[in-house]
């Protein structure tokens, strides 16, 4: 069995009310439902986590990297800026799985740029909900 732990961050559990025509209208909590459906049968176990704090992303990833597989982790606006987590990223043994629900490639400028993506495992980007699921499929190829 597999342990994953999903990191999502900041403004993440405003899904649903936030920006609709670009993250959907999914909340949080049905997201998190969709990947735990789609998890069953997988011989996985898959824990949720959100913050919108910087430091708490980076003490989460400390926290379970001795005791699970690998991370999914939608790092959010801190993905184009935080080199504090792109270090706890390079710092953790298990893979982490840089995930997005929308294109950061055909956005802004300042969104073309991951910092984190240099050290994750694999990044998928733009497929919404499918940017989870493929980080699982991900994981469970490794
Ligand atoms: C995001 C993309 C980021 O640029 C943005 O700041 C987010 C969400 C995504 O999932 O598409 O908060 O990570």
């Amino acid at each position: 069995m597999k342990r994953i732990v999903i990191i999502n961050g900041p403004n993440l559990n405003l899904l649903g009310e936030r920006e609709p025509e670009i993250y959907g209208s999914q909340t949080l909590e049905e997201l998190n439902r969709e990947i735990e459906e789609y998890a069953e049968g997988k011989d996985l176990k898959l824990e949720f986590y959100q913050s919108n704090h910087e430091g708490e992303i980076i003490d989460l990833l400390h926290r379970f990297r001795k005791d699970c597989d690998a991370f999914i982790l939608n790092p959010g606006a801190y993905t184009h800026y935080s080199y504090a987590i792109r270090d706890a990223v390079a710092a953790v043994s298990p893979p982490v799985v840089e995930v997005h629900l929308s294109d950061i490639r055909s956005r802004e400028e300042f969104r073309k740029i991951s910092v984190i993506e240099p050290v994750a495992a694999k990044q998928f980007s733009g497929e919404g909900t499918g940017s989870y699921l493929k980080a699982i499929d991900f994981i469970l190829s490794l």
